[in-house]
């Protein structure tokens, strides 16, 4: 087990925020093996140390794993200044201080995954790993088979070239003037498939992520959210 630092342990315990576990070392309310720890720069083996807080006993929270059908309209964050609703408004009733893997744009709806394991977290949002994302986008007008194509291969926008991409187009509905395709990238950019599709002056009416990594929404209304199964658990420890 690797070390990790004695307030991100003391957080992770669910007993404090990292700020305030920050506190409660400075303030000498920590005990290492009986020791008191007052440097912030601690690392402690949380399989092998005892770690004690106001003399309690600390223990890590269970790591849990949950799958959101994130709606419209709903930030991708813990709390929102503004007001507005987040993606936490869906799921209080989970005890655990799970929070989101990566964002989803307020106006994107689909596949949102959440834990409190760090280590995952990272993982899977680390580019080194191309997780992959599939998304259905639906774009007003007509998509030409060019821009499919380049879009495919990989575009210049403003933070560099897009790496290949998978493209399934399902073709132009002339009655809602919408043409839908699906598309898989392997990165996380910022807006990402929003840009691929500016980039070449098209609007996108709706966006919507239904795969991330091999999950899917089945079974899964929109707002609603479950924990992932063991075996889901199981695909996403295999990616490395
Ligand atoms: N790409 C976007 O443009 N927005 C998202 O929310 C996700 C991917």
């Amino acid at each position: 087990m690797e070390l990790e630092r004695l307030q991100k342990y003391i957080a992770r315990c669910g007993v404090a925020s990292r700020r305030k576990a920050e506190e409660l070392i400075t303030s000498g309310k920590v005990l290492v093996n009986g020791k008191y720890v007052k440097e912030l720069g601690a690392k402690v083996n949380p399989t092998r140390d005892r770690v004690k807080v106001d003399g309690q006993l600390l223990e890590p929270e269970a790591l849990e794993y949950y799958i959101f059908n994130k709606p419209k309209g709903v930030i991708t964050s813990i709390t929102d200044p503004e007001g507005r609703k987040t993606v936490m408004d869906y799921i209080n009733s989970v005890k655990a201080r799970i929070y989101p893997v990566g964002r989803l744009d307020y106006h994107t709806e689909g596949l949102l995954l959440l834990t409190n394991d760090g280590t995952m977290a990272q993982n899977l949002a680390h580019p080194s790993k191309g997780v992959t994302k599939t998304y259905e986008v639906k774009v007003k007008d007509r998509v030409f088979d060019e821009h499919l194509e380049q879009l495919a291969v990989g575009v210049t926008l403003e933070d560099g070239v897009t790496a290949p991409c998978e493209i399934t187009d399902y073709g132009f509905n002339g009655k809602t003037g919408l043409t839908t395709v699906e598309i898989t990238i392997h990165e996380g950019r910022n807006r990402q498939v929003r840009r691929m599709f500016e980039h070449f002056g098209y609007s996108i009416h709706n966006l919507k992520r239904i795969n991330y990594a091999g999950l899917t929404l089945k079974g899964l209304k929109r707002g609603a959210f479950r924990k992932l199964t063991r075996e889901e658990v199981k695909q996403l420890q295999a990616i490395k």
